[in-house]
């Protein structure tokens, strides 16, 4: 049977090229042919993409979401979310959780990829729980990474607990790209002996391997792959598209698409990746292939704010010895993989350590929390000494953290009730407070924003 697609151009591929900045009406630009072209599913909403919508192109997400739906008549919109943090960097409480996932759904989305950094099961729970209600397609993602815990036997155990859980499919997420081929093989081939769910492939061309490790991975039965349309491909995104349609082509693997529509869909998508480069968003070094995350098992997101912290503090020469820090935080810490929000979180720290010249001197408050249980539970215990002395005696819990938070929904609906209209604004006002409250108010009043600029453009 041929493998499946699932397009990521308007979703992780310009996360990942150009920091999530394409509007909705590039979104829109080639999404006719695109819904024509035979994808299993098209990944169009959540992960950054909420937050950037209402950040910094002054749109509401809720509206894109329903614009891509009107015009894609046959084919599955797929989303990302991360577990009970949704598409923002904290916990939420259960009720909101419940009530993203209802109108996600009912605002066009078909199938949810829902994961968790820590790969701790019960930060899931609520969300694949409110899919199910709502009659969505649940796929339950594991973060990839690799460490003396996370072994194929780890990831085996963690698939099955996520069929038992209700996943309707799998995914295997490299947000890092640094699974190897032969390290995919052996894995998928383990996955799919101990599981029928489908399995789908995610992992980012960063390091140059992502096109060997797919073709190792399709040799071993995955079932689907995640790749970007040519001119949003590479670099810090996906395998492009086309390639792989080419390159599966009248093998048992082919996957039938419409290779003319694919076409007609790259070139209007050229004209979008032509305004990103002219207006600098995306920065050609995006591009490139960097083997440095295979060397120090980092992302590229991970490596760039290291260097940006290290520039701030006119600390660049340290470099070396921050990156030789990064696994020895990482261990300390029970081998969290380098996800958002730990990646920040485990770079910041490395960092710390080098600069203040003592190991743990100074600690961000996010890794004390982390310690204190309030992500979850780390894949491995956290080394005691570190913990103590970070800590010391302070109470952890062992519960789920979200089990702590009081119900939201109601209460937020009250405070905001002049200004939230439906819904759903109250959902983007409860993962945005500040920028969804600015957003709206904007939105109420754009006379007086037209009166103004005029009255600046008359001085
Ligand atoms: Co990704």
């Amino acid at each position: 049977m041929g493998v499946k697609f699932v397009e990521t151009s308007l979703r992780d591929g310009h996360q990942s090229l150009f920091a999530t900045r394409m509007t909705t009406e590039d979104v829109l630009l080639a999404l006719e042919e695109i819904d024509k072209a035979g994808y299993h599913a098209l990944e169009v909403w959540g992960g950054a993409t909420f937050d950037a919508c209402l950040r910094f192109l002054n749109e509401d997400p809720w509206e894109r979401l329903r614009q891509v739906r009107a015009v894609c008549k046959n084919t599955k919109l797929q989303m990302l979310l991360r577990g009970q943090n949704l598409l923002g960097y904290k916990h939420y409480s259960d009720d909101i959780v419940e009530k993203f996932v209802e109108k996600s759904l009912a605002n066009g989305i078909d199938i949810i990829r829902v994961f968790d950094a820590l790969n701790d099961l019960r930060n899931l729970e609520c969300a694949v729980k409110a899919i199910k209600k709502y009659g969505g397609h649940c796929q339950i993602a594991m973060s990839y990474t690799t460490s003396p815990v996370h072994t194929v036997d780890y990831y085996v155990e963690l698939a099955k607990k996520a069929k038992s859980m209700g996943a309707d499919s799998l995914c295997i997420k490299d947000m890092a790209g640094v699974l190897l081929p032969g390290a995919a093989y052996e894995l998928i081939t383990r996955l799919k002996e101990n599981t029928e769910l489908p399995l789908e492939l995610h992992s980012h061309c960063t390091g140059g391997i992502a096109e060997m490790t797919y073709l190792k991975a399709i040799e071993a039965g995955v079932d689907i792959i995640d790749t970007a349309l040519s001119p949003i491909s590479g670099g810090t995104s996906q395998p492009a598209t086309e390639s792989f349609v080419y390159a599966l082509m009248g093998t048992e693997h082919d996957p039938g698409m419409d290779v003319g529509m694919l076409e007609r869909a790259a070139e209007k998508m050229r004209k979008v990746q032509d305004k990103y480069l002219e207006n600098g968003l995306l920065n050609p070094r995006a591009l490139f292939t960097n083997p440095d995350i295979l060397k120090y098992q980092i992302p590229g997101g991970m490596l760039s704010n290291l260097l940006n912290q290290l520039k701030n503090q006119g600390a660049l020469p340290r470099l070396e010895e921050v990156l030789r820090e990064v696994p020895n935080v990482r261990r300390d810490l029970g081998y969290p993989p380098l996800v958002t929000p730990l990646s920040q979180m485990v770079g910041t720290q490395a960092v710390m350590n080098v600069l203040s010249g003592e190991r743990y001197k100074l600690v961000p408050g996010e890794v004390k929390e982390y310690l204190r249980g309030y992500y979850g539970t780390s894949p491995a215990p956290v080394d005691p000494e570190v913990k103590a002395k970070i800590i010391g005696s302070e109470p952890t819990i062992d519960y789920r953290p979200a089990d702590d938070l009081e119900p939201q929904f109601e209460k937020l609906k009250e405070k905001y009730r002049d200004l939230a209209e439906t819904d759903e604004d109250v959902l983007s006002i409860a993962l945005f407070e500040n920028v969804a409250v600015k957003f709206l108010q904007n939105k109420k009043q754009p006379q007086l924003e037209v009166v103004e600029f005029n009255l600046y453009i008359g001085r």
